[in-house]
């Protein structure tokens, strides 16, 4: 084979790696957002309501766990034991895994962005009428977004990058296709660079349309 043809390749590979990163990456963050915005609000409520607090338990055991295990130990549980079925795309366990493991930071980012309403807004949906769930979504949940935002943005840096492992159940991602090209090299070092440039400039515009949106919610405040 040619030298041009496997340069080719290389592009390919980069390219198409970089769009699973991503792929993986937000369909983790929607899976962590969704369990995570459940497990705030569990917590939440377990604080003010007795029937929540076996819930609530049930929350912090998950939360405990799954911060305090690495998450490659999860990624390996999930892919070889959980869904060691034929046919079970490996991404897809990946996404699982990630989500899962987001979504335990989630939840006491939502947590923290809810309690930092001042609580007189509760009371006053409270005493308003509303249920304690009607006040949560249509007071508290909309001021709480703008405390939640910069945090959730962070998370989505921290998972775009923390895929990187994803190459341990054999899924084609950005890093794993420069492993492949410095095993046909014998040079890792450029491919990783090549790779960690990639991961910069997403990351970078990331940030650049988190701020823009930031800006945009501020501006409802000043009145
Ligand atoms: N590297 C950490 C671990 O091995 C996972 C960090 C995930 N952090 C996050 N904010 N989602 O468990």
């Amino acid at each position: 084979f040619s030298v041009a043809f496997l340069e080719n390749d290389r592009y390919i590979a980069y390219l198409k790696g970089f769009g699973t990163t991503l792929y993986v990456s937000f369909f983790a963050v929607l899976v962590g957002v969704v369990i995570g915005l459940v497990l705030a609000v569990v917590k939440y409520m377990a604080v003010r309501k007795k029937s929540f607090r076996p819930l609530g338990w049930i929350a912090n055991i998950y939360i405990t766990i799954i911060r305090g295990t690495p998450v490659y130990v999860q990624m390996m549980i999930i892919y070889y034991i959980i869904f060691n079925v034929r046919g079970f795309p490996a991404f897809l366990s990946g996404i699982i895994c990630f989500g899962i493991n987001s979504s335990a930071y989630v939840a006491e980012i939502i947590r923290a962005g809810i309690e930092a309403v001042d609580r007189g807004q509760a009371e006053a949906g409270r005493s308003l009428g509303l249920s304690e769930m009607q006040t949560m979504k249509s007071i508290i949940m909309p001021q709480a977004v703008k405390n939640i935002l910069p945090a959730l943005g962070n998370e989505f840096i921290v998972l775009i990058k923390e895929t990187a492992i994803i190459g341990g159940i054999a899924v084609l991602d950005v890093t794993k296709a420069a492993m492949n090209v410095g095993a046909k090299t014998y040079d890792y070092l450029t491919p990783l660079l090549i790779a960690a440039f990639m991961y910069l400039i997403v990351v970078i515009l990331l940030t650049k349309l988190l701020s823009m949106f930031e800006r945009r919610l501020a501006k409802s405040d000043r009145r």
